[in-house]
């Protein structure tokens, strides 16, 4: 087992990897828990033991459930059973589960600690660290939560051998974001020291800058174009699908503009090819559809905004010329 510190002054946490890690759950709980709710879907399939009283709320599966709803279903569930503030909410699942179940350990009562127990490798990789809870609105995806940093999180890397092979690769879209991000020479690396090794590039970006003030933007590489391919597509692709598509087109674009040369977009698609993810567009996306997508990202202040590697590491980009945003989106076509 790998313990990753996420370094956050007053909140320092640890993040268990490998394989078997759920097995902790007991004796990462705090003593003081008298009960544990635990929050997980049906088809998520494990089983976790808290070693104390518990009970198990189920949320319904998909990205719909990600909701007020939900949130509103679980507080008042919890309620019902008499949860309080100093026990403990266990979130055993994926990005879903644990961005809804933390959004709700972060409301109820005022906030309730909540533990991660991430069964996917996006989750494990991503969601699951550095505290951004939230759920979606009809109006658009997270546009409500909460800064909430769980008290642990258990990655354990067994219970990746179940996922459907779609939802592995689309972790390994976000595992590849990493070798852009300082992850150095993650592919010698077996899967428990890799996973380990992008938890700590996150854990320490996040210890940086928690709230998004500026660095921690860095760990949005490759999503600028990837959740326009995402919506122009009604997610027929899968977020890691996206991202590996747009990975190539930051380097594409990064390389336009002089920031980086042909051996680092040569790497950059090294890399996707290697993790067996797409490099290029689905049929029917046209350059303007998927600019006017980027526009309109939550994360654009002022037109759009791209995180571009170059020299000094990946950096917030703007005031792109549009002619060299057409010629990325161009070399990221079949
Ligand atoms: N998924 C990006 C972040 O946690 O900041």
């Amino acid at each position: 087992m790998i313990i990753v510190p996420v370094p956050l002054a007053d909140r320092c946490y640890d993040v268990y990897v490998g394989a078997g890690t759920r097995h902790e759950l007991a004796a990462v709980i705090p003593e003081s828990a008298r009960r544990v709710a635990i929050v997980t879907q049906a088809g998520i399939g494990v089983s976790v033991d808290p070693g104390r009283e518990h009970r198990v709320f189920e949320m319904p599966d998909g990205e719909d459930a990600k909701c007020m709803a939900t949130v509103e279903d679980l507080c008042r569930q919890f309620a019902r059973w008499g949860l309080t503030r100093s026990d403990v909410v266990v979130a055993v699942g994926g990005g879903i589960v644990t961005d809804t179940a933390g959004f709700a350990a972060a409301s109820y009562h005022r906030g309730v600690p909540v533990i991660h127990v991430s069964t996917t490798l996006l989750g494990q990789i991503d969601a699951a660290i550095g505290g951004k809870t939230g759920v979606n609105l009809p109006e658009g995806k997270n546009l409500v939560g909460a800064f909430w940093q769980p008290s642990a999180v258990l990655c354990d890397t067994e219970v990746l051998a179940t996922l459907p092979p779609r939802e592995y690769r689309s972790g390994l879209g976000e595992m590849a974001k990493y070798h852009f991000l300082g992850g150095g020479d993650l592919d010698s690396l077996p899967l428990d020291e890799r996973v380990a090794a992008c938890v700590g590039i996150k854990a320490s970006v996040v210890a940086g800058d928690e709230r998004e003030g500026g660095a921690r933007a860095t760990l949005n590489y490759g999503h600028t174009l990837a959740h326009a391919i995402e919506i122009a597509g009604n997610h027929d692709l899968r977020h890691g699908e996206a991202l590996a598509i747009g990975l190539i087109f930051a380097a594409e674009l990064a390389r336009g503009l002089g920031r980086i040369d042909d051996a680092r977009v040569a790497e950059h698609r090294r890399v996707v090819a290697a993790y067996d993810l797409p490099s290029t567009l689905p049929e029917g996306m046209d350059n303007d559809q998927l600019v006017d997508l980027m526009g309109r990202d939550k994360k654009a202040l002022d037109g759009i905004t791209f995180v571009l590697d170059g020299p000094d590491g990946v950096e917030i980009t703007t005031g792109v010329d549009r002619r060299l945003i057409d010629s990325a989106i161009d070399a990221v076509r079949a």
